[in-house]
């Protein structure tokens, strides 16, 4: 492992790096999300906003090795590791994991049962902290075209991907860790995403 510092220059350049790689909507989605990380963090004065936008830049960056299911999240964590980048390497695994629950994961499970096993020994150890939770948050109110109401979000995803018995208990956590930064923001989280109400109008399908 080389370590090598993650700041913003570096991470615009990895996604940039990523986007040619696996060019795709996934580029601007983790862009808005990075912008909403930021956004929101400088409402928090416990969160540090550029910690904030990084992360977001970062969090699916195992997209880069082309189209595929979950396995993107260990594809993101090996990448961030062989750097040394921890925290990135982390929410690339847990953005998707809203329930602490190996089975709860939308998509195919397109790894190895030694993977499988890898990713779930990870999320029996891994503590989450408010970046963790942030970029869950802000995953669900980027779409490639901007930011957009997190019901519109999930539809999306629903149309994508059908329906879950775990949607609802993901869509209940969802509203609780949106509840959490909007007490410490004392506002609403739109209220730091322009463009958002345009954005959640346009015909998208
Ligand atoms: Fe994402």
């Amino acid at each position: 492992m080389s370590y090598e510092i993650l700041d913003i220059s570096r991470a615009h350049a990895e996604l940039e790096k990523a986007g040619r790689s696996n060019p795709g909507p996934w580029i601007s989605h983790s862009q808005y999300a990075a912008l909403a990380c930021r956004n929101i963090a400088q409402k928090c004065s416990h969160l540090d906003p550029m910690q904030a936008y990084i992360l977001g830049l970062m969090h699916d960056i195992g997209r880069y090795v082309g189209v595929t299911g979950n396995r993107h999240l260990l594809d993101g964590y090996r990448y961030c590791m062989q750097f040394g980048w921890e925290k990135a390497a982390q929410i690339c695994i847990t953005h998707a994991f809203i329930l602490k629950d190996i089975g709860s994961l939308l998509g195919t499970y397109d790894m190895t049962p030694e993977e499988f096993e890898m990713m779930r020994d990870f999320m029996e150890t891994v503590t989450y902290d408010d970046y963790d939770l942030l970029v869950q948050l802000c995953d669900k109110l980027a779409m490639p075209t901007g930011f957009c109401l997190i019901e519109k979000r999930f539809v999306d995803v629903a149309l994508r991907y059908g329906t879950h018995p775990v949607t609802v208990p993901r869509w209940k956590r969802i509203y609780e860790i949106k509840n959490h930064f909007e007490q410490i923001m004392g506002c609403s989280i739109y209220d730091v995403l322009p463009g958002v109400v345009e954005n959640t109008m346009k015909i998208t399908f």
